[in-house]
């Protein structure tokens, strides 16, 4: 199957800038990372001016100059740019850093941006950029919507051209990290860890160190079991000790560079130390151990609950569920340990609070996870640039005690976490041409890299910039791309469950409405509503999740007059009659929003149509499919929403609108 280019499209930017910079490079270095950098260099100057850019042994009059330097403000990563007596001057501590420079240089060509006087400094603010691919080793993808993978084929890891431009894509936003397979792991994705993956594992650890990328591999806890036939996978058990440091000694023989392993344990029927009547850390630590004499890091997951309760009690919260397992346990994990957190306590909604475990754990490595592979967000088919939503998760503050208390200075190792860690996301492309089935949702993956790099970086800045490396340069288009991004967040929220409830979507494919499909289901996640009014009740005459936050955050969500509309019905169970700050009722609040979600997705196709002449016709055919999708989905929301609330309610839409 051909594949596209995504961002990385290097358009003409003839005329524009003083070309002769882009004739000739020079640098000592050599090595793979280097001669990534040199052909990145040569491919998107040939595509940008026409001709390609050549290597010379000497320092030029005019060209550009990549240097390692010992600076300690770079640190591993960053780099620094320089314009001065005719050169531009890249400089890093390391050649990876090197590589990043050169990507913000031709980032920055591309997208236009004034070369005089330039200068720069960027190192990243996360230590740690990941992706997480839920791939499966037949080729399927859970949640995924863009294809199958192009990691696995017929039970094969393949490795080719479209891997290597996957690797460019990547280190082009300085994602540093990624997890090719399924959290879930099952099938023969257990025998990574065997001969059987190695040599095809050890082409792509290969590829991606020189790239900058650590690969790492879920793991599945009960190896020990499927593979070496023990009874049992009892963390302390002796015999389940020993198999497992053998198995990293062979695998790190093998793979020396491998950065780890991701676990699921516990969690929606994958085995862990539960079983066992062993705690998280057990589990954690025994594969710590056996991981540590090569550097290798387990990062555990914490999306650990009980997805097999009675919806009839009510006293389980599932949004507790990670807080309970994993609070006690601060500081039992070692080092080598990371805790990978969801960004909130249920999963993946289009609005939840953030977990309170970030600003509560303070001696326990921990990153967050995100998920732009879009499954509770329209599935690559609605757009819904996520970037804003991450960006007011980054910027909230956990009130931990510490001067920075933000969750972004918790992922740069400010605070509460003082390693310095990072972010995680479950990634959204496959196979398909264009990497992400909607042209559109390749903003969220390049959005992903840059906000993991540079938290500050606005959401409006990000979109613009992946704008101008993916569309053609015209003033409207970056208008209009960028104000269909910005609006889609928002829009997406308007149309489905409202006032963060969350769910109400079809089981098991979570697209499109069903407003009862999980409420008397094993899953956990309910809305409660009755003829007298909705939301769960989580203050403490509830489930008491509220009080799981640091004051102020405890007593605003706690009380229904300060808890902020947007999570109302996440914290409280109201009548439809409440007000809301507002000043609306809860039930017309769903009737507006949700007529106005269909509005807005109506007029979002016309900013679109008006580019037709503007955009290569397969783009703009492809995206404006989706939108029509869209527009079909949000309908559907709309009506059954207000229809199922106005006959639930017996209340009128104080507008006269048609509700059925
Ligand atoms: C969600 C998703 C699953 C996934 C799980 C996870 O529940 O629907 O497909 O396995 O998250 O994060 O592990």
């Amino acid at each position: 199957m051909s594949w596209e280019q995504a961002w990385l499209k290097y358009q003409a930017v003839k005329g524009y800038l003083d070309e002769a910079y882009f004739k000739e490079v020079y640098t000592l270095e050599e090595g793979k990372i280097i001669e990534n950098a040199l052909a990145e260099l040569r491919l998107a100057t040939n595509k940008m001016f026409g001709a390609a850019i050549e290597r010379v042994n000497h320092l030029p009059t005019k060209g550009i100059h990549l240097s390692l330097v010992s600076k300690e403000c770079l640190a591993k990563e960053g780099f620094q740019l320089e314009e001065k007596n005719g050169l531009i001057a890249i400089m890093a501590n390391t050649q990876i850093g090197l590589l990043y420079g050169v990507y913000e240089l031709l980032r920055r060509v591309a997208c236009k941006n004034k070369m005089a006087l330039l200068s720069l400094t960027r190192v990243p603010d996360k230590e740690l950029r990941m992706l997480n691919h839920w791939d499966n080793i037949d080729g399927s993808i859970e949640r995924g919507y863009s294809g199958d993978s192009f990691f696995f084929e017929n039970k094969q890891i393949v490795v080719n051209e479209r891997t290597r431009d996957y690797a460019r894509l990547l280190a082009s936003v300085g994602i540093n990290a990624t997890v090719i397979n399924n959290v879930n792991v099952k099938q023969e994705a257990t025998e990574f860890i065997t001969n059987t993956y190695f040599e095809s594992l050890k082409k792509l650890v290969e590829l991606f160190d020189s790239y900058g990328i650590k690969l790492f591999l879920s793991l599945n806890y009960a190896a020990c079991m499927e593979l070496g036939g023990l009874k049992s996978a009892d963390p302390l058990d002796e015999t389940v000790i020993a198999w497992w440091h053998e198995r990293m000694k062979l695998v790190y023989q093998e793979l020396p560079t491998l950065g780890g392993f991701l676990v699921k344990a516990d969690s929606e029927g994958r085995p862990g130390p539960f079983t066992y009547g062993r705690n998280q850390a057990d589990g954690a630590n025994m594969l710590a151990k056996a991981i540590a004499p090569y550097n290798g890091i387990i990062i555990w997951r914490c999306f650990v609950y009980n997805c097999q309760q009675d919806w009839r009690d009510r006293t389980i919260d599932r949004a507790r569920a990670a807080y309970d397992y994993f609070y006690e346990l601060d500081g039992a994990f070692l080092d080598n340990v990371i805790l990978q957190i969801k960004n909130g306590p249920l999963d993946f909604q289009v609005r939840e609070p953030f977990m309170p475990l970030f600003g509560k754990l303070k001696k326990t490595n921990h990153i967050m996870e995100v998920q732009i592979a879009q499954e509770y967000t329209g599935q690559q088919i609605d757009l819904c640039y996520l970037i804003p939503w991450f960006k007011e998760l980054l910027d909230s503050r956990t009130y931990c005690g510490e001067e920075n208390d933000t969750i972004k200075d918790l992922l740069k190792g400010k605070c509460c976490n003082h390693f310095g860690r990072g972010i995680a996301a479950v990634a959204n492309t496959g196979n398909s041409e264009n990497w992400t089935g909607n042209d559109l949702a390749a903003a969220n993956f390049y959005g992903f890299g840059r906000l993991a790099w540079d938290s500050e970086l606005t959401s409006e800045e990000i979109a613009k910039e992946w704008i101008c490396q993916t569309f053609p340069d015209e003033e409207e288009v970056l208008d209009t791309v960028s104000r269909l991004l910005l609006m889609s967040w928002n829009t997406y929220e308007k149309y489905t469950a409202p006032l963060g409830i969350g769910f109400m979507v079809t089981p098991h494919y979570h697209y499109g409405p069903n407003i009862d499909g999980y409420e008397y289901s094993r899953w956990g996640t309910y809305h409660r509503a009755d003829h007298f009014g909705i939301g769960v009740d989580r203050t403490k005459k509830g489930t008491g999740y509220a009080s799981l936050y640091y004051p102020p955050l405890s007593q605003m969500y706690e009380n229904v007059d300060t808890c902020p509309d947007e999570l109302l019905l996440f914290f409280h169970h109201v009548s439809y009659n409440h007000i809301l700050q507002n000043k609306n009722t809860v039930i017309q609040h769903i009737y507006d929003t949700h007529f106005e979600g269909v509005k807005d997705v109506e007029r979002m196709i016309q900013m679109w149509k008006g580019l037709e002449h503007k955009l290569p016709s397969k783009e703009f055919h492809r995206v404006e499919a989706c939108f029509h999708k869209q527009l079909d989905n949000a309908k559907e929301w709309c009506d059954q929403i207000n229809s199922y609330f106005y006959r639930k309610s017996a209340i009128n839409d104080k507008r006269g609108r048609k509700i059925y």
